[in-house]
């Protein structure tokens, strides 16, 4: 049986994803700051935090919001200097909390200097760093594949007459992994920020960086006549042999983990992918978002879906990370809409299902990623336009949704409920003008409820979605099996409860979550012997939970 002895100082600790440009603006311009990270390293210590995930600051023209990077190994001014993110790093490392690099190496900006270099001519030392290909012999793009973000694949290049790839938007042009030297430099990127000290990475659209040997037109999949991309390049065979060279060359000997993020590899791969065989301490996989949203990510047609289809998504993922490899416990990231809204079918109080799904997030087996806002209980926000929004996905998929026959209203409705920018609104500190995040004008605004979802209000409030964080944090810290004991689910068919039990060396925790709007039984056996440890509710009256309620016995 699994010991804390036995397990990383990753494997113990909470992660939190830190958006920088919502975190906290120390300069008035409106978008975060590094210095901004580095002032509230406190209030993530008292969080339980080890290890702050923060997506890209490098210097980039933030057409992705960083994740087209023009140049690695500089930090972008709006968020400061180099010097300002070693002074994160060492004080970050003075409190125990590592900082975590975003890797974006599928792709770069294309104003980054060897793109620059590449789309000049065919000769050159850069001429093979992207993927290039003649057009068909029609002249139009050589394959019809359609971007993740929307159009074609292909982007045309007059100086070079061909066509560049872009899995994501036309400038984020994919790199050539095949090319050695483009490893050789991704590498010493890697290794420029571990030697800095940092405590990891995470690594971004890694599962497409191999490209197929042919490249053919995939089936139509859309009223625009295109195949997704990702349907002919995700997880293509050979993609192992250049993630095994990269780790050998980055991760072996170093304190660290890699988390990368893997859509497109399944569970019975797994073992190929983390843990001792594997390249990765970690992924993250899809298979529970994709129960509301649908794994085809088509925002205007998502999935019908009940609480058993999330349960049996995280507990497959569960049992496939049992004895190989560690799982990342997630419901939100940048990418999604607040977990508030997408994992619950049921109206009521928005605190009351942060505190339920909370409970889940941090008691899993598993390193808990909390998304910054999350702890604070945030809903999505009510986005009046599309001209509100700025997420170039959210406007790609309005207009998706409108060439398939959906009305502006529809369409608009589904980007309200899937928009990333629900997820990258500020964060709110306390209840004065733009919630204490901006002495400007926010880039993105802050939720019209700031004056009581902030974190100075919930930090006075014993009841609110912060203190149960804490409480929560608290409680893993003292209870060894809440992170290494093995997991069982319980309750298996129930379409509302969440229950599993957390099996420990001479220890066990029981945890029932009521994921309903509705009051709930269990059979008072599965705690039998148990003293309640935690509850969202206070006291709580054996057998019975009331709507979206969570427990947590242990003996
Ligand atoms: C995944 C990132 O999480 C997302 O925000 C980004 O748009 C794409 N990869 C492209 O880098």
């Amino acid at each position: 049986m699994t010991t804390l002895n036995d397990l990383a100082w990753w494997q113990k600790t909470i992660a939190y994803e830190v958006y920088p440009k919502s975190f906290l603006d120390t300069r008035g311009q409106g978008t975060g700051t590094l210095a901004g990270i580095t002032a509230k390293l406190d209030y993530l210590r008292s969080l339980g935090v080890g290890a702050i995930w923060i997506t890209p600051c490098y210097q980039s023209p933030m057409v992705d919001n960083g994740y087209d990077v023009q140049d690695y190994r500089q930090i972008d001014p709006s968020f400061g200097t180099m010097a300002d993110m070693d002074e994160l790093i060492a004080q970050g490392n003075e409190r125990g909390i590592k900082v975590v690099m975003d890797l974006v190496f599928n792709h770069t900006s294309e104003q980054c200097a060897w793109f620059v270099e590449s789309r000049k001519s065919r000769e050159g030392s850069y001429a093979d760093w992207y993927i290039w290909r003649d057009p068909a012999p029609d002249g139009g793009a050589p394959t019809n594949w359609r971007s993740i973000f929307g159009g074609s694949a292909w982007e045309w290049c007059e100086e070079r007459q061909q066509y560049y790839l872009h899995t994501f938007a036309p400038q984020q042009p994919d790199l050539n992994w095949e090319n050695p030297d483009v490893r050789r430099a991704l590498i010493d990127i890697a290794n420029f920020w571990a030697d800095k000290g940092v405590g990891g990475f995470r690594i971004d659209a890694i599962t497409y960086i191999k490209k197929p040997a042919v490249f053919a037109d995939g089936p139509v999949d859309g009223e625009d006549g295109m195949s997704a991309v990702h349907a002919a390049t995700a997880n293509t065979p050979g993609i192992l042999d250049f993630l095994h060279e990269f780790k050998t060359a980055v991760r072996d000997g170093r304190d660290i983990f890699m988390v990368g993020e893997a859509n497109g590899v399944a569970a019975n791969e797994l073992d190929q992918w983390v843990g001792e065989r594997g390249v990765f301490d970690m992924l993250f996989e899809f298979s529970h978002t994709h129960v509301p949203m649908g794994a085809a990510e088509v925002w205007c047609r998502p999935a019908q879906w009940q609480l058993t289809d999330l349960k049996h998504a995280l507990t497959a993922s569960q049992q496939a990370t049992a004895d190989r490899g560690w799982y990342p416990i997630f419901f939100e990231n940048h990418d999604q809409p607040r977990s508030t809204v997408n994992f619950f079918r049921c109206d009521g109080s928005v605190a009351a299902k942060a505190k339920a799904l909370g409970t889940v997030l941090l008691t899993l087996r598993g390193t808990p990623f909390v998304m910054q806002g999350q702890e604070l209980g945030y809903g999505n926000r009510a986005w009046k336009s599309i001209d509100e929004f700025d997420d170039l996905q959210t406007r790609s998929q309005y207009e998706f949704a409108l060439g398939e026959g959906f009305s502006p209203e529809e369409a608009l409705a589904a980007c309200n409920r899937f928009s990333r920018d629900n997820a990258r609104t500020p964060l709110q500190w306390d209840a004065s003008a733009n919630a204490g995040f901006t002495a400007g004008t926010p880039w993105l605004p802050v939720h019209d409820d700031y004056a009581t979802v902030n974190v100075e209000a919930e930090s006075a409030d014993p009841d609110s979605p912060l203190s149960w964080y804490r409480c929560l944090a608290e409680l893993r810290a003292r209870h060894s099996e809440l992170i290494c004991g093995s997991y069982e689910e319980l309750m298996a068919t129930d379409e509302q409860v969440y229950a599993y039990r957390r099996q420990g060396e001479g220890s066990a925790a029981v945890v029932l979550a009521n994921l309903s709007g509705e009051a709930a039984t269990y059979d008072s056996t599965l705690v039998e012997g148990m003293e309640l440890l935690a509850g969202t509710h206070g006291p709580t009256e054996l057998g019975t939970l009331r709507p979206l309620e969570a427990v947590v016995f242990g003996a």
